[in-house]
């Protein structure tokens, strides 16, 4: 063995060529480790054989219990997504100061009017997949709501306040090799101790980590790249290690697994391995050219393989400068961002990566490059996703600080926690070069006051102790505070929440020489849904607590879309936006929040199922630079209102274009900057309504037409159409295909406002999971196999199981040719 590692090094010095070298490596590594790679370290998914009970505590529940009748559960889980939606369900008598109130009121649905309070178990029986001799066990959460507490053969191991972030627990000494070990883990979520919907329960990923007792810490591997250029690059690689006479030997390989790069750390500091390997001609990673290495860390006692840890992580540099703004790779860029809150609709909290991906997929034609984690740490998962498909990503931690927006929310943890908070994410996910920038906190009422500056100060240098290379920002609502009490001058990044009238004052008060708007709009609609007149409006509502569609509505202290992109096309200091929010999301049903039944939000450019709304396209008019748009608003069945204005809205990247009705033009607009609107829309206000076919024909600078778009007045709803995201997925019980469905006409025109039952099933190799139409007032639980169509469509969630084979989703409706597709399992 000894031979075979000394020849690697030689290898290495030797003057052959990299191909030929890493070649060697590689044989050689692999030659050298077979027998004892599987030895070196496990990771364990803790995801089937769940036993989960919600209901009355008894302290019993995490000793020696018998739980066969609990019933069985798949973790990541959400144990409240089933419903039923309840309006008294986290009722709430408040003033939301942040918005603006004075007085008390009842608030239903702020939460989500989903069944997420109260206290439940999760147990698990598990036997270790051999001895642990010399071996440390690490039981690892990637988040658990809330308040887990985690006991393990009827001891308590560990436990964690806050349920968004990720913690471990060295479970070593409790566990029992051999025999069955019971894992039992006790969540309680409080009441009024969020402003959306948290979900509960298990709801990311458990894992088991089977380590060597000599070994590479958890979280233990930091890798930065502090100097970058298209020629080379210096990446330093940071290890602690528990192996006193060990040798590190740290292989790097590009994106085909093809070996770059092999350093053996020869000098130990206290417990860490320090190294700077160079990578020459290194490819960058940005949001167009996501290209991720991997560092391989193996640590060796003699020839004897301890441990082993693979880091995935970009070359990529990013700087922020007074004047110039935010730099990725050199060039200066703005984030064309988005927040998201971390439910994904109908599956709740419960991590699922195909409908992360998804989102990701959709945001990605949208031309978003960047991701805001409101207001709480990201899933793992979601931020692999993030270094893969090329997002940014704002990393948050925290909506409240010591003073408190809810009864129950973070503050009541606040200062025995945000250290220990702040330290797990950092170490957690410093890795992903898709986070350029940390967030310390959201709107805090400790914007107010000297305490907060003090806040500020030290959270942020907590931050910067920990990972020295990226900025901190808070996203600041309370502006003219922060410019008072130095709150928002200590700051690595001032983030404006809103408050567009207020950009160049701050920007004169701050030092720092720039502005984030790290959140944005607040505009608020829903998908497929207009109301006359045509009006921009603050906190506007209707009978029937839908939002309209022609993106001119926001909020007492928010804007539409039009206002930030001005700021961001003409303010050079402005360093992007966050818009609020790219999907809607359960809970905060602004500018419902006193009214039953609303449960979800309006908020998103995408609704609740993923559907995009007409917002979708403004934005992506602007952000996706590589592609045309031409998006023609609003649908045209109308009926009723013939001879009525219907103003008619086009949401385009070019220049200027033609409308026409049944034929006969009503003129051309061109953008112009008489008013935000005018800037960004084009608009042929005085369209008066009559069935029939409306047109618009796109022409570039040299006045040729180029694309056209058209709206047909559908006929009755005839036939179900289906569409599948992918047609094919992975046989593991996981995935998910995203079918939508919609109904056409007998001449296949989609039917805009059809709100048909349709009933699902589905048969062969997989099975229906969910459904959502995407309209907040709908009280039809997701996971039921029948739902309204909204606005003309809805989404239906097929999932495989463990077999691989073909399945087929069929869709029915009374009255309807019913739709059906077939998908395959791989
Ligand atoms: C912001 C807040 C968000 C959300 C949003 C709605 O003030 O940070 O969490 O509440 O308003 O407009």
């Amino acid at each position: 063995m000894k031979s075979k590692l000394t020849a690697i090094f030689s290898c290495f010095t030797g003057s052959i060529t990299i191909i030929t070298r890493s070649a060697c490596i590689l044989f050689l590594l692999s030659t050298l480790s077979l027998s004892v790679f599987s030895q070196s370290r496990t990771e364990l998914l803790f995801t089937d054989g769940w036993k989960f009970f919600k209901g009355k505590n008894d302290a019993s529940f995490a000793k020696d219990f018998d739980d066969k009748n609990w019933k069985s559960v798949k973790v990541p889980h959400d144990w409240a997504i089933e419903g039923p939606f309840d309006k008294e369900i986290d009722k709430q008598m408040v003033a939301i100061v942040q918005n603006g109130e004075s007085k008390p009121s009842e608030k239903t649905g702020r939460t989500g009017a989903l069944p997420y309070i109260g206290e439940a178990w999760y147990r698990k029986t598990f036997q270790l997949p051999g001895s642990i001799k010399n071996k440390r066990v690490i039981l690892q959460f990637d988040g658990a709501m809330s308040e887990p507490k985690v006991f393990l053969n009827g001891v308590k191991v560990g436990e964690w306040n806050y349920g968004y972030n990720y913690f471990f627990i060295d479970v070593t000494d409790q566990l029992k090799a051999g025999e069955n070990n019971v894992l039992a883990v006790h969540l309680s979520n409080r009441p009024k101790s969020s402003r959306w919907y948290p979900g509960a329960g298990l709801y990311r990923n458990v894992r088991l980590i089977i380590k060597a007792e000599q070994s590479i810490a958890q979280w233990g591997v930091s890798i930065t790249t502090p100097v970058v250029s298209s020629t080379f690059a210096k990446v330093n690689i940071k290890t602690k290690i528990s192996a006193p006479g060990a040798t590190l030997v740290t292989t790097i390989l590009d994106q085909n697994g093809k070996q770059v790069a092999l350093d053996s750390a020869k000098t130990m500091f206290g417990n860490e391995a320090d190294q700077n390997i160079k990578i020459q001609n290194p490819r960058l990673w940005s949001p167009e050219t996501p290209e991720l290495y991997t560092a391989v860390s193996r640590l060796y006692l003699g020839t004897t393989l301890l441990d082993q840890v693979t880091t995935r992580f970009g070359i990529r540099e990013i700087s922020y400068q007074a004047g110039k703004g935010f730099s990725l790779n050199g060039k200066v860029r703005k984030f064309k961002g988005v927040c998201l809150h971390h439910d994904l609709g109908p599956l709740g909290t419960a991590i699922n990566i195909a409908a992360l991906r998804r989102q990701l997929m959709i945001l990605k034609d949208m031309g978003c490059d960047a991701i805001r984690s409101s207001h709480n740490m990201p899933s793992l998962e979601q931020l692999e996703l993030c270094d893969e498909l090329g997002f940014m990503f704002l990393a948050e931690t925290f909506d409240e600080w010591a003073k408190p927006k809810v009864e129950n929310g973070y503050h009541l943890f606040f200062d025995t926690d945000a250290e220990k908070d702040i330290v797990n994410l950092v170490k957690a996910t410093k890795n992903h070069p898709c986070i350029v920038m940390w967030s310390a906190g959201n709107e805090v009422p400790d914007q107010f006051g000297a305490e907060g500056v003090k806040r500020a100060k030290w959270l942020q240098e907590i931050f910067h102790r920990e990972d020295p290379t990226r900025p901190v920002t808070v996203g600041m609502d309370q502006v003219k505070a922060t410019m008072a009490s130095g709150f928002g001058a200590l700051l690595d990044i001032p983030g404006l929440n809103y408050r567009v009238h207020l950009y160049d004052e701050a920007f004169k008060a701050f030092p720092q020489g720039m502005l984030l708007g790290s959140e944005t709009a607040s505009t608020v609609s829903s998908r497929g849904i207009y109301k006359f007149p045509v009006v921009k409006a603050a906190a506007k509502t209707y009978p029937d607590f839908q939002t309209s569609s022609y993106d001119l509505e926001y909020c007492d202290w928010s804007n539409v879309p039009d206002d930030d992109f001005v700021l961001q096309d003409d303010k050079p200091w402005v360093i992007g936006e966050f818009v609020w929010t790219g999907f809607d999301y359960l809970g905060e049903p602004t500018p419902y929040d006193e009214s039953w039944p609303s449960r979800s939000s309006y908020f998103g450019i995408n609704d609740l199922a993923g559907l995009p709304k007409d917002r979708f396209y403004l934005y992506r008019s602007r952000w996706n630079t590589a592609k045309p748009t031409l998006h023609l608003l609003p649908h045209w069945n109308w009926a009723g209102r013939e001879g009525q204005v219907t103003p008619v809205f086009v949401y385009t990247n070019y220049d200027s274009a033609e409308l026409f009705l049944n034929g006969k033009s009503l003129g051309i607009q061109k953008k112009s900057k008489a008013t935000p609107q005018n800037r960004y829309r084009l608009m042929w206000m005085d369209v008066k309504y009559e069935p029939g076919t409306l047109k618009v024909v796109a022409y570039d600078s040299t006045g040729k037409a180029v694309a056209e778009e058209t709206k047909v007045t559908a006929g009755e709803p005839y036939r179900i159409v289906l569409d599948a995201d992918r047609k094919s997925i992975a046989a593991d019980g996981e995935d998910i295909s995203f079918v939508t469905a919609s109904v056409v006409d007998k001449d296949g025109n989609p039917c805009p406002t059809a709100t048909e039952r349709l009933n699902f099933e589905v048969k062969g190799a997989g099975k229906f999971k969910a459904v959502c139409n995407g309209d907040a007032t709908s009280l039809e639980m997701f996971d039921k196999p029948t739902m309204k169509l909204f606005s003309g469509k809805l989404v239906v969630l097929v999932q495989s199981t463990d077999k691989q084979g073909n399945m087929v989703l069929k869709v029915s409706g009374k009255g309807l040719k019913g739709g059906e597709i077939e998908l395959t399992s791989k």
